[in-house]
């Protein structure tokens, strides 16, 4: 008999539903969350009420777009953590209600390891697609992570360095709010950057420790930057976005990919994938195609429905944990904060 999973995601501001048969995606249903867009930022208690609203749709979506009964489903797997409270709990609610109701077990999985783990999803009308191998390096970048993972196995992860302050995905978005740009900033400071040149302005690399990251430095750089050429000429913003957008860009970038490189030589691991919102940036890609021809790596870049978050990722991440009869009791509370 197939095995066939029912995943929800909820952690932050979309939310999402998927169903996995046998190990592979055969829908993934997205309602994204405009409200926050004119808050810099994503307001918790906005984005729970958001879940409420659109996590039976999403799920029917999801089910229907799978061609199946609800009957048929197996398991639900669920995202436990890290995320916001509220968001979480809708989702983890829904999930617990709706596997009583069809008496079959729930799957936790982790947030960052299913971010992780969508690199397992094989892509769309490809016959012979070849997920990493283990051990690599994932790269993991995200609006609330950055870290670097080795990754051992599918549920034997490492994190071998992070970051002591911000995440990329929040220098993105810092950024963009100081720019006056809306929220989430990410894909429109990548999609000015391709109009720019990078060279124009110069920013600050940190010089932290190991293989962790610090982005706050950079954030209030730009902010002077911002401010001081702001007093000289009011219209510097809105004549050289593409330049400041490709300038910061590239700085992000380049903290990311200079700690990715010492990895890969400290660990002597040619591996490497990248992982999260932050890996649908362009600049980071090409970047990283670069690196890997002078290192010689084989690099695994998520589809672009992949990166961002999505059920999808949690689907993938119960198959396996359904394998390993890793199931958890109707007992279980979502949980804000927790690693692996
Ligand atoms: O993984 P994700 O969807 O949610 C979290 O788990 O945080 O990542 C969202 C983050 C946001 O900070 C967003 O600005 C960033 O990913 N992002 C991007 C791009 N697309 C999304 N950052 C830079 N370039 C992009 N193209
Ligand atoms: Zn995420």
């Amino acid at each position: 008999m197939a095995i066939i999973i029912l995943a929800i995601e909820s952690s932050c501001d979309e939310t999402s539903a998927s169903v996995c048969i046998d190990g592979k995606i055969v829908s993934n249903s997205i309602a994204n969350q405009t409200i926050h867009q004119n808050y810099g930022g994503v307001v918790p208690e906005l984005a729970s009420r958001v879940h409420q609203q659109n996590i039976i749709p999403t799920v029917h979506q999801a089910i229907s777009d799978a061609k199946i009964n609800k009957n048929q489903i197996q398991a639900v797997a669920f995202t436990r953590g890290p995320g916001l409270l509220g968001s979480l709990l809708v989702g983890v609610s829904f999930a617990k209600a709706f596997a009583l109701g069809l008496n079959i077990p729930l799957i936790e999985v982790n947030h960052v390891q299913a971010h992780v783990l969508a690199h397992f999803i094989a892509p769309k009308n490809t016959e012979n697609y070849s997920p990493p191998i283990f051990p690599f390096l994932c790269l993991t970048v995200s609006g609330g992570h950055t870290q670097i993972v080795l990754v051992k196995n599918y549920f034997d992860m490492e994190i071998i360095g992070q970051t002591l302050d911000d995440a990329a995905g929040e220098a993105f978005d810092k950024t963009a709010k100081i720019l006056g740009l809306p929220y989430p900033g990410g894909p429109l400071i990548d999609k000015y950057a391709q109009l720019g040149e990078p060279s124009t302005y110069s920013f600050t690399e940190p010089n932290i420790p190991d293989l962790n990251f610090s982005f706050s430095g950079l954030k209030t750089a730009i902010l002077y930057f911002v401010r001081d050429n702001i007093k000289k000429n009011p219209d510097f913003l809105a004549q050289n976005i593409n330049n400041i957008c490709a300038s910061v860009q590239e700085r992000i970038v380049s903290i990311l990919l200079n700690k990715l490189k010492k990895a890969a030589q400290q660990y002597q691991i040619s591996h490497i994938a990248i992982a999260g919102g932050v890996s649908a940036n362009s600049g980071l890609r090409q970047a990283l195609n670069a690196e890997a021809k002078k290192n010689n790596w084989t690099v695994y870049i998520p589809d672009f429905q992949y990166c961002t978050d999505n059920a999808a990722m949690i689907a993938i991440a119960g198959h396996y944990k359904y394998l390993n009869n890793d199931f958890v009791g109707q007992d279980i509370t979502p949980q804000a904060r927790i690693t692996f």
